[in-house]
């Protein structure tokens, strides 16, 4: 067999070790399909990938999907890869990468089936910070008591771009709030969502504003309070990177974040492969006016 998989910790993470010639194998890419069900996030170190290699093996772990494609400033000559960078010669509005300084779920603000799982390869590292932190969503709310799951069973948040980059600017201008709301609606989304295959997982994150049915303060404490967590060192796995490691994560059941860093070196090639299910749906007016008052 030419790989071998060994966990990271005991609720998340594996480490693979593989021969770069030999990734695209059949039994290689279904040893990684069935660890990333199980690990959440595999870690490939110095792999060295190039982008076409990079995108051959998304290709062989299933459809390609650039959901950010549309996100202002990034880089249109290679349209399948997204690159995670501060560098505005690269990426012209690195206002959205600041935004994933904070736990989130790719593509959960867009109407889109959720993209299945995200790799990300370095390429320039940074000389501080930029670390990439993994929550598996899972096993949050597996571990949750039985009387918390009670609480939470059918409950629905909101979603948005907005919340999600919100800390980036403290107090956006009215401008800036409206072109985030016409770039992405807000989704409603499941606070507990049953996958397909019958697993369950929290659908948490920055992006979570409030909660349907229930006054601001009410939904955004059992929000925060859901985040943190799940962001507890047993769920989380954080990983150091050497120029050349592959990370590949399950986006569908993790959430992720990186350690703030802020020179222009550090560079990550990302390329993500299309889901299927749709947890949400764009938020209906009357969702949006159920949570807007601050007291109920
Ligand atoms: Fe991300």
């Amino acid at each position: 067999m030419p790989v071998t998989i060994q966990p990271a910790k005991p609720l998340i993470g594996g480490i693979v070790e593989v021969d770069k010639a030999h990734l695209c194998d059949d039994e290689v890419v279904e040893a990684v399909r069935l660890s990333l069900e199980e690990r959440g996030v595999l870690v490939f170190p110095r792999l060295g990938l190039t982008d076409q290699e990079q995108l051959a093996f998304t290709d062989r772990l299933g459809e390609r999907v650039n959901f950010t494609r549309s996100v202002p400033g990034s880089d249109a000559s290679a349209p399948d890869v997204y690159k995670v960078t501060l560098n505005k010669k690269i990426n012209t509005e690195p206002d959205y990468v600041l935004g994933t300084f904070f736990w989130h779920i790719d593509g959960v603000t867009l109407d889109i089936a959720l993209p299945k799982a995200t790799l990300l390869s370095a390429r320039t590292l940074s000389q501080s910070g930029g670390a990439t932190e993994f929550a598996n969503l899972f096993a949050a709310y597996e571990k949750l008591p039985d009387e918390e799951k009670r609480e939470i069973e059918g409950l629905r948040a909101i979603h948005s771009l907005e919340a999600s980059i919100r800390p980036v600017y403290g107090h956006p201008s009215e401008e800036r709030r409206q072109r985030w709301q016409s770039m992405a609606p807000p989704m409603e989304h499941p606070l507990v969502w049953t996958h397909a295959d019958g697993r369950k997982s929290l659908m948490v994150g920055t992006h979570a504003d409030t909660i349907v049915g229930m006054p601001g303060a009410h939904g955004r404490a059992l929000l925060w309070r859901l985040q943190q967590w799940a962001a507890q060192p047993d769920f989380v796995y954080r990983h150091q990177w050497q120029v050349g490691d592959l990370v590949l994560w399950n986006n569908e059941g993790l959430m992720h974040r990186v350690i703030p860093y802020s020179d222009e070196g550090r560079a990550m090639h990302r390329t993500s492969i299309a889901g299927h299910e749709r947890p949400g749906r764009v938020a209906s007016e009357e969702a949006l006016s159920a949570t807007l008052q601050p007291t109920a």
